[in-house]
């Protein structure tokens, strides 16, 4: 539980009030930290939207939300009751003066009921079209000024390639400070991928093996079984490189290769990250079909073997629409650690299932003294790091078959979260919104790693604009991708098929 004495007044604004980020997601995580006693005892939430709406009206819809998306389930009644007077609604345009004027004297008469000065949080909960104008706006009225009680939060995507994002950087900065800024990324809220830095540092086992003389290579995996939904007309403009692996993938990546940080300082964290995506061998416009694949879902089934269709027929989607929805990529890290070892990724929606993981193979034993007899089953050891939707770590070794002849056959050891902990793991964005309301800016994105994570993609960003693919839809809906996925893997490479916790890693379990 976060506790609330660490926090001071606050006054939480979100752009976007009336929308459905705040809906699902901010006002349920919101509510859940008040049911964990974790929000301050002097705290207040100002939606300002558009739309005409007052308070009564705003709340009954946010309390829906709660009741469809709160970690505790539906509501009580008192629960809701002692939040509900939190909460309040103001009219205004995002475009106008006037909306920050009248935002600055409800925040200003908020801190002179409470007799003392409260954090303000400007959340964009809005379309990414306002994400350049709200900290102009803010900047004018004056309510970025204090580098200590004010901050702003923004969502990805933080521009849609290098360009817009510098330009959104910079728009930023004019405002508000980089220690003011707190750029999202809901994946680094999640338990388990903070749990990678727990893993490899907090044990003194794995990190004297963690590089290329014992690693083979590395894949990480983030599977959806899910389409687009009804979030096409967003995604047929975005794609899976852009919504999946600019971001989250590149997160995932910086955690499993990074440096050991010498403290938990934010900036030496976030230092450690970026080094990785410095590292990373840039893709060379002429090189990217060897180290990259695309792809698009055609009809198919989903999990439950139901007839799904195809990413062109989902609404809001252009019936020709080039626009990927499987990212693999094949990155190598030119650093004294991982030099040679190929970081294989991949992401893509309506694949068989869903699963997030880290898979770490390691090499073979330099020289195998068991009889061959003794090792036809025999594989390297490979250590499994599940994010979701199991919650666990994985490691497959070889041990004794029981019996007079030796042989030997790969088992598992395996760590559940949920078999180990009984504290349920909170949603990602409470232990966010708990950290920009603490100023802990450990799990965001700084504009540097954005920007490099950028840097690094653009070369394929440009390819793939540039080329229309000519092959989409090139993977059934419940599949595991495009065929070519194949060709970025080395000679004896695979994609291993996704864990089950329950399941055993230690059988050979291949994708294809
Ligand atoms: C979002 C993407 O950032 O992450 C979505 O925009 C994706 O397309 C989602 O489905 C995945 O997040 P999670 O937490 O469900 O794995």
């Amino acid at each position: 539980m976060k506790s609330a004495d660490q926090l001071e007044p606050t006054v939480f604004v979100i752009f976007g009030g009336a929308g459905d980020l705040t809906w699902r997601k901010l006002i349920p995580a919101l509510f859940d930290l008040a049911q964990d006693r974790s929000l301050p005892a002097q705290f207040a939430i100002i939606a300002v939207d558009r739309i005409k709406l007052g308070d009564d009206a705003l709340r009954r819809r946010l309390h829906e939300g709660i009741n469809r998306f709160s970690r505790f389930g539906k509501a009580k009644a008192a629960a809701w009751n002692r939040f509900a007077p939190h909460i309040r609604y103001q009219q205004g345009d995002f475009q106008k003066p006037s909306t920050y004027a009248a935002l600055g004297a409800q925040c200003a008469s908020q801190e002179r009921q409470w007799g003392t000065k409260a954090h303000r949080i400007f959340y964009m909960a809005t379309p990414p079209s306002l994400f350049g104008e709200i900290p102009k706006y803010l900047g004018r009225a004056g309510l970025a000024r204090d580098r200590k009680w004010a901050r702003i939060v923004i969502e990805k995507p933080i521009g849609y390639d290098l360009e817009t994002a510098l330009a959104l950087n910079a728009t930023l900065a004019a405002s508000f400070e980089e220690s003011q800024i707190f750029r999202i990324d809901h994946y680094l809220g999640k338990e388990t991928v903070q749990n990678i830095l727990a893993f490899r540092f907090a044990n003194p086992l794995f990190e004297p093996v963690w590089n290329r003389r014992y690693i083979d290579y590395v894949t990480i995996t983030v599977a959806e079984a899910e389409g687009v939904g009804h979030r096409g007309g967003y995604y047929d403009h975005a794609g899976a490189l852009r919504d999946m692996v600019q971001n989250h993938m590149m997160q995932l990546l910086c955690l499993v290769a990074m440096e050991p940080m010498v403290s938990f300082d934010a900036d030496e964290i976030r230092n450690k990250k970026v080094d990785v995506l410095h590292a990373v061998r840039p893709i060379l416009p002429n090189a990217v079909p060897p180290c990259a694949v695309r792809g698009q879902y055609g009809p198919g089934e989903d999990t439950g073997g139901g007839k799904v269709r195809g990413y062109r027929e989902e609404e809001n989607v252009a019936p020709n629409s080039p626009t990927e929805t499987f990212v693999a990529l094949r990155l190598f890290l030119d650093n004294w650690r991982w030099q040679d070892v190929p970081f294989y990724l991949r992401t893509g929606k309506r694949l068989r299932r869903q699963a997030s993981e880290v898979s770490i193979q390691f090499r073979a034993v330099p020289h195998q003294s068991f009889p061959p007899e003794a090792s036809l089953a025999w594989q390297p050891s490979r250590l499994v790091l599940s994010i979701q939707p199991e919650e666990g770590i994985v490691l497959g070794f070889q041990a004794k078959y029981p019996g007079p002849k030796v042989r030997l056959r790969p088992v598992d050891m395996r760590f559940s979260y949920r078999g180990s902990f009984d504290a349920p793991s909170p949603d990602a964005y409470e232990t966010l919104l708990w950290d920009v309301m603490k100023g802990d800016a450990t799990l965001f994105m700084r504009a540097d790693q954005v920007e490099a994570a950028w840097r690094l993609l653009m070369p394929l960003v440009d390819a793939w604009g540039d080329i229309p693919p000519v092959d989409f839809p090139n993977y059934p809906a419940g599949g595991w991708g495009p065929e070519c996925v194949q060709e970025l893997l080395a000679p004896g490479h695979r994609w291993p098929l996704p864990t089950e916790l329950t399941g055993s890693i230690a059988k050979p379990r291949i994708s294809r």
